[in-house]
């Protein structure tokens, strides 16, 4: 028998109600308003203020959400993967703790962090075990709270990140639809340049870890801009001429959000007008592992089935990739 294909068949989302502004946040650090939709492209990202939620919150509702718009049933679902940097703890993993929020019982869950392309990560691993033939309902949910390791005295890296999750339900189809091909990199030496320092097995948590301020997140950005540029174009190109694909053919890029910039030149490197390109980092910021399926989520009512869609990230480890695959369907107009 054939090999099954896996496509995306729906998606959910959950973003908190509080919106931190470039106006508050320059009362904060010494930014400005012009500085950040320069440099970044961020006007606002929304921030999870409840002290007793963490990032498992964010994902148990956004696979509520999922659920119902699918109408899948908890009971049904065979696999879920959180792709996160920001789990509630150290373990057990935040795919075990949403499962358990949202009542999925039958089925394994797991975490992967692959920095910024851990929805991309997630989804490829995802669609080996629908293509293996015996995972039917499978859950890839992005969920971060990036408002927990972002150091609020620091103008480099605090009008960057925001929190939120999205999920997406995979299943099998024998028709030309879903994942097609992808390009998947990693190389750790970019370490060096976009890390945690402490809190990790190297270096465990002390008083002068925490006085050093070093749970948060550490970025060199110019290091981190230029790889990103390079490398998340590469990789877009060269699954677009592997297979075959003009500019004229791709419906849409839906690139990680991390960099106004970033995301132009790789639309630029591809050929593709503005008008193809999904941006909606003004609005919620960089979300790491949720930025693409949000994408996926904002724009569920124009796409089509059919859909030639390129998913491209770069983030920490380095890691970075290009995901080509096929629309799975086209929402009916309620
Ligand atoms: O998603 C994971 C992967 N991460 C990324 O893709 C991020 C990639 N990097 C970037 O997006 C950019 O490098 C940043 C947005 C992080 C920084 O933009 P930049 O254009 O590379 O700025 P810079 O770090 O070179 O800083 C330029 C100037 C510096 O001042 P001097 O030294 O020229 O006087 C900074 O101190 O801007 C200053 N600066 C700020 N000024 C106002 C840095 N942050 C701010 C700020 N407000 N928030």
């Amino acid at each position: 028998m054939e090999r099954p294909r896996a496509v995306i068949t729906g998606v959910g989302a959950y973003y908190p109600d509080y919106i931190l502004t470039n106006e508050e946040l320059s009362r904060m650090v010494d930014t400005t308003d012009e500085w950040i939709m320069t440099r970044i492209g961020i006007k606002e990202r929304r921030i999870l203020r409840d002290a007793d939620k963490g990032s498992a919150y964010l994902g148990a509702r956004a696979v509520e959400d999922l659920f119902r718009k699918t109408g899948l049933k908890p009971e049904e679902v065979d696999l879920l993967i959180c792709c996160t940097v920001t789990a509630d703890m150290h373990f057990p993993a935040n795919g075990n703790v949403i499962s358990d929020m949202v009542g999925i019982k039958n089925a394994f869950s797991f975490d992967l962090n692959a920095g910024c392309s851990g929805f991309l990560y997630g989804l490829i691993t995802a669609t080996q075990y629908v293509e293996s033939g015996r995972y039917k309902k499978v859950i890839v949910v992005g969920a971060e709270k990036m408002s927990a390791i972002t150091d609020y005295t620091d103008r480099a890296t605090c009008p960057i990140f925001g929190d939120a999750a999205a999920a997406v339900l995979l299943e099998p189809t024998t028709e030309d639809l879903g994942v097609i091909d992808h390009i998947l990199r990693s190389d750790g030496m970019g370490r060096v340049h976009l890390h945690m320092k402490a809190g990790g097995s190297l270096k465990p948590p002390t008083i002068d870890t925490v006085l050093a301020r070093e749970h948060y997140i550490y970025q060199e950005g110019q290091p981190v801009f230029k790889h990103a540029v390079s490398n998340m174009a590469d990789v877009s190109v060269e699954v677009m001429e592997r297979n075959n694909l003009s500019s004229e053919d791709v419906a849409w890029l839906v690139p990680h959000q991390a960099n106004l910039r970033i995301i132009k030149a790789t639309g630029e490197r591809m050929g593709l007008p503005k008008e193809k390109v999904m941006v909606n980092i003004q609005k919620y910021g960089n979300t790491t592992s949720a930025t693409i399926p949000l994408c996926l989520y904002e724009w569920e009512d124009q796409l089509k089935k059919g859909d030639n869609l390129i998913l491209a990230a770069f983030g920490a480890g380095f890691t970075w990739g290009a995901i080509y695959l096929k629309w799975g369907y086209t929402k009916v107009k309620s």
